[in-house]
């Protein structure tokens, strides 16, 4: 009787660990437009290039948003409550604006934050197979499409500003110095949930700083 009990509480932590991180997946891909907007406003000057990307980029993680958005409701439903807590976050760039210096600056944050957000997801993958196959086939999905922006960043960076490269190490070391300022709705550096840590942020800025390695 005890360890059914016993049983029954790990089944409901396992159920509410679940719960929060996806919540957290949630609300992160749901404020894609709200950088979008911030880049749009932001003193960067930023290439046709940039933003040609950035558009498909911008639908990708649309449909992330709704992607994990069914994932959540069928696992725990939806109702007005959480829809108001949605919603109800202010976004705030002020603590993280001096990452947006230039489109070199841009796409180095994006990239290590797709990287990070990569390496989170798949280390809560035991937690999405809780919640059956379609739901980890979802996420599976989401993880592939974090890669391609990764390497699509990458991609821009080396082909766009191949004599600027030498600024990487430096410009990685600011966006990791800026890990642990609190999430304000601003897509990039939402590393709240218990998956993200120190040693995931050195490896991703430890990779990036490799593939942007001038040649
Ligand atoms: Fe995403
Ligand atoms: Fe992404």
């Amino acid at each position: 009787m005890e360890s059914a009990l016993r049983m029954d509480e790990r089944e409901a932590d396992l159920a509410a660990r679940t719960e929060a991180a996806l919540w957290d997946d949630l609300i992160t891909e749901s404020d894609a437009p709200r950088l979008s907007r911030f880049l749009r406003s932001c003193p960067a000057q930023l290439s046709d290039a940039f933003w040609s990307a950035h558009e498909a980029w911008l639908a990708d993680e649309q449909r992330h948003f709704e992607a994990v958005f069914e994932v959540y409701r069928s696992a725990f439903g939806w109702d007005a409550t959480r829809q108001e807590r949605l919603e109800a976050r202010c976004e705030d760039f002020a603590p993280i604006a001096h990452l947006f210096d230039d489109e070199l600056a841009v796409l180095c944050l994006g990239a290590y934050d797709e990287l990070v957000t990569i390496r989170g997801y798949r280390g809560n993958l035991p937690l999405y197979r809780t919640l059956g196959s379609e739901a980890e086939r979802a996420m599976r999905a989401v993880i592939a499409d974090e890669g391609r922006h990764f390497r699509t960043f990458v991609k821009l960076a080396r082909e766009r500003h191949a004599e600027d490269l030498g600024r990487v190490p430096a410009l990685v070391a600011r966006i990791r110095g800026t890990e642990g300022v609190p999430y304000a709705a601003t897509f990039v550096l939402d590393h709240d949930d218990p998956v993200y840590g120190d040693d995931l942020y050195d490896e991703a800025a430890e990779l990036l700083i490799r593939r942007l390695r001038p040649r």
